[in-house]
């Protein structure tokens, strides 16, 4: 898809991201994984900024969004300029980030695994980033445990992918961050919601560089 399509796609989408995302299941998880963040954040695949008003004034000294669409990030400066923490909102894309080397306390990645088109560079340049003592935190849907969802994951996928923006229903999340150098500190999975599954299996946690 070129640029153009792709961002007057991300214009149409942009109110069923903003029901969807702010569903109250959605924003529930939200509001347990944000107080965990502290330090400097990088937030990859900002959105339109759901997260913004949740974050700790207490804990966290300032949050760098990256986005590479406009159309999104034009509502996340709306929530950036009422936000409790000092924001940075940059369009870019996860694969290759504007930061250097080891200067990020928290990597906080929210509904977006699924959607960042190479994953393994994207996760490369978190543990590039992060501190040693950094983390990552996550709520992430992808591929789940149970063999006849993950069967109709795998047939949706390149249907639903096109579609959806770009969203993958099969990603282990889990696996991922293992083979890209991470120890997983803290996981939680579960259905967000009974149904649909083949969308609501969830990874929530935390990891640490290794
Ligand atoms: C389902 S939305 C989730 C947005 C936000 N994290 C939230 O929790 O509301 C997925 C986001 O990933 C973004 N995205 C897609 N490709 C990306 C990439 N290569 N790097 C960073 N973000 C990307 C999309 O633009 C979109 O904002």
């Amino acid at each position: 898809m070129s640029q153009t399509l792709k961002q007057a796609y991300d214009w149409l989408m942009r109110p069923a991201l903003e029901h969807v995302c702010a569903l109250g299941p959605v924003m529930k998880q939200r509001t347990r994984l944000l107080p965990r963040a502290e330090g400097l954040v990088l937030e990859p695949g900002v959105g339109t900024g759901l997260n913004l008003p949740l974050y700790d004034p207490d804990k966290v000294k300032s949050v760098i969004g990256i986005d590479p669409s406009a159309p999104y990030l034009e509502m996340a400066r709306k929530r950036a300029s009422e936000a409790p923490v000092p924001v940075e909102l940059v369009q870019g894309t996860a694969e290759k980030l504007p930061l250097e080397d080891n200067s990020v306390d928290t990597v906080l990645l929210t509904y977006t695994g699924c959607s960042i088109p190479d994953l393994d560079a994207a996760l490369a340049e978190f543990r590039r980033v992060l501190k040693p003592s950094g983390r990552v935190l996550l709520c992430e849907h992808g591929r789940a445990r149970e063999p006849r969802v993950q069967k109709v994951q795998d047939l949706l996928n390149p249907v639903w992918r096109p579609l959806a923006g770009g969203c993958n229903l099969n990603r282990n999340i889990a696996e991922k961050l293992q083979e890209a150098g991470f120890a997983i500190e803290h996981m939680e999975n579960f259905y967000m919601l009974p149904r649909p599954k083949f969308l609501s299996w969830l990874y929530f946690g935390s990891a640490r560089p290794r």
